[in-house]
């Protein structure tokens, strides 16, 4: 069995990933050797076999005993460890999360329901470095994949409702006391039926604006009850990271980017962080190549994976099947709010659902290592 190292493997996504690799059986694929920044000696988890210590994550001749290695640990450390272990030598599957080494050209992003034939190219040619997408374009993709493959969109805007998780696990935990805060200063109001309710709002307002600094060390700013829009960093030219991502990596991912022959398709659109734990939602306007009929365009995303489902656009099955709260902790992501817009109907509009721990972080990585395994 091929030796497999796992780094950050304890964090949020990490964790997401080992309970996912766990439920696929993939531990009775490999021999797992955990590494640890903070606790070398230590020991390892339950799934692991014959290490049953943790090695250190910075120890190059450790890490190189591996022929695959999935990295949850964060740019930073791929940015410090990944250059020393090519430095040293080691030519085995570099698969990870964090976003550093994406867009490089020896790199391919993985989201294989979408992408496997990329990937095959890519494997048959020795790439040797698989990086998982940006979570809101892995999510989107696998919600309208059908679309891309069918040649139907000649450009997408995409607005984005990003959850609290896309910052880290602080960003969920300060959201959630912000929330508490604000409950404690307005309870005796709410508790009484004649206070008044402007009353009430002048509360929340007030509580917001005084948040203390560390209430809001992770956004900067309130993100109970307000939004915030802007995501990542800003490039100066009027956009975020954030949203250049969506069109850069989209149109890597589908093998239409730089040093491919396809013309890339244009995507953008502002990425907006709202008060959701771990769903990011988006609001998509779509150009189609052509005026398709809607129960052919619903057939065409349905049958791409299994993971996409088509809701039936009405308010019902919209407030039920169509939001973090319904889509959390599942693999499914549904698409729904197709309707073609009064702009024409060539225009498309969807609303879409993921769980970005999940489609958008952990679930390619499991899914590479398969593929390297098979
Ligand atoms: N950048 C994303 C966000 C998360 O902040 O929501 C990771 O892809």
């Amino acid at each position: 069995m091929k030796l497999v190292g796992l780094v950050g493997w304890r964090g949020m996504v990490g964790s997401v990933l080992m309970q996912r690799m766990q439920e696929e059986g993939d531990f009775d694929h490999i021999e797992p050797v955990f590494f640890t920044t903070s606790n070398p000696g230590g020991a390892a988890p339950a799934m692991a076999k014959n290490e049953t210590t943790l090695k250190s994550a910075s120890d190059i001749a450790e890490l190189s005993k591996c022929e695959i290695i999935i990295s949850c640990q964060g740019g930073d450390y791929t940015s410090e460890v990944f250059p020393q272990l090519r430095a040293a030598g080691w030519n085995g599957y570099w698969i990870d999360a964090a976003s550093t080494l994406r867009m490089n050209d020896d790199a391919v992003i993985v989201l294989d329901p979408v992408n496997r034939a990329v990937i095959d190219a890519a494997l048959s040619r020795g790439v040797k470095n698989y990086i998982g997408g940006n979570c809101t374009v892995s999510c989107m993709l696998i919600g309208l994949g059908g679309l891309f493959e069918a040649g139907l969109v000649e450009w997408m805007t995409s607005m984005t409702y990003q959850a609290a998780s896309g910052g880290g696990a602080q960003h969920m935990r300060e959201l959630l006391t912000q929330f508490g805060t604000i409950n404690s200063a307005i309870k005796p109001l709410l508790d009484n039926p004649a206070s008044a309710i402007l009353e009430i709002d002048r509360t929340v307002l007030a509580t917001q604006h005084g948040l203390s600094a560390d209430e809001t060390k992770q956004f900067g700013v309130p993100l109970a009850g307000n939004l915030i829009p802007w995501i990542d960093k800003d490039l100066g030219n009027g956009q975020s990271k954030e949203e250049w991502k969506a069109g850069a990596e989209t149109n890597k991912i589908l093998g239409r980017g730089a040093g491919f022959d396809a013309k890339p398709i244009p995507v953008d659109g502002l990425c907006v962080r709202i008060g959701a734990m771990r769903c990011h939602s988006q609001a998509l306007t779509i150009k189609l190549t052509k005026d398709v009929p809607l129960d052919e365009i619903s057939d065409i995303i349905a049958s791409h994976n299994a993971w996409t489902k088509v809701v039936p656009n009405n308010r019902e099955a919209s407030m039920r099947d169509l939001s973090p709260a319904a889509v959390t902790g599942g693999l499914t992501i549904p698409v729904g709010r197709l309707r073609k817009m009064s702009m024409g109907d060539d225009y498309l509009s969807a609303f879409t659902v993921g769980d970005q721990l999940l489609w958008g972080a952990a679930e390619p990585l499991r899914r590479m290592l398969r593929i390297v395994l098979e």
